[in-house]
């Protein structure tokens, strides 16, 4: 059997319901074929587990940044110390990071604020943004062009938009990742983007421990499961899951900046 390779680019392993659970997951995602994770904050507390979980890890890559949902709670001194994270050797990207309209947690003012603090951090960084995106895409797009984002571009996380936003995202040098809602029975706008997506910008997720794919809907979601988005894609694609595996990873690692900084080897994990 050819040997499948995954890179789960957005699972909260920071999540309290995964954290302590993080080694099994781990180990679980490896025999499922996942080579990489990338753990993203969306709060101060989350972004230094991200962190951490980085340092034990050799699998596991870092974001840091505050969600829309926090966007209330950033602090000049917050914005400090992820500047400081930013130059930890395992942090990749800035986020999660973006806009929540379907909730409104934090005023839009202020989650605009805040998204804008943070794209200026990954510039002055040279690391890409992973984007939060809901219910919110005009402002997203805007806030993306004004800033010129399109230079250190970046991931629209799970992305839950049509064909034509996508082709928006891709102008502005932004990757797609996929997850669980692909393999929803009602999921068309996904399964749509997924058949359309150019193959060099797509990427897949998990985002655990929400969107459980098919058939753990509704349960709690874990890295391992990002190969039945693999899976999915694959099938919608006509294509074998190997080279989905293999295209989808060599992605990741151009868009945080990991080529060719792999062998490593395993750390000691204490
Ligand atoms: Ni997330």
């Amino acid at each position: 059997m050819s040997e499948v390779t995954l890179f789960d680019t957005h699972t909260h392993l920071n999540d309290p319901d995964l954290y302590d659970q993080a080694q099994v997951l781990i180990e679980q995602a490896i025999s499922a074929g996942v080579r990489h994770l990338v753990v993203p904050g969306y709060d101060m507390l989350s972004s230094r587990q991200a962190i951490e979980l980085s340092e034990r890890f050799s699998e596991v890559y870092a974001a840091v940044g505050v969600h829309p949902h926090d966007a209330k709670t950033l602090t000049a001194s917050d914005l400090h110390q992820l500047d400081l994270w930013c130059d930890h050797e395992k942090v990749v990207a800035v986020g999660e990071i973006g806009l929540d309209y379907h909730y409104d947690n934090s005023p839009r003012d202020v989650q605009q604020d805040a998204f804008l603090a943070q794209i200026d951090l990954a510039k002055k960084k040279r690391l890409p943004i992973i984007i939060h995106d809901r219910e919110a895409h005009a402002d997203i797009l805007q806030i993306l062009r004004n800033t010129d984002a399109v230079s250190i571009g970046g991931i629209m996380h799970c992305f839950s938009g049509s064909v034509e936003l996508m082709r928006e995202c891709l102008q502005l040098n932004f990757y797609i990742s996929l997850g669980g809602p692909i393999t929803f029975k009602n999921a068309k706008k996904p399964a749509q983007v997924a058949l359309e997506v150019p193959l060099d910008r797509l990427l897949i997720e998990t985002d655990a421990p929400w969107l459980s794919p098919e058939p753990f809907r509704g349960k709690q979601n874990h890295p391992a499961n990002v190969r039945l988005v693999a899976q999915k894609i694959a099938e919608l694609r006509g294509m074998p899951i190997e080279e989905i595996g293999a295209i989808t990873t060599d992605n990741a690692l151009r868009i945080f900046g990991l080529q060719g900084s792999l062998s490593r080897g395993l750390q000691n994990e204490d």
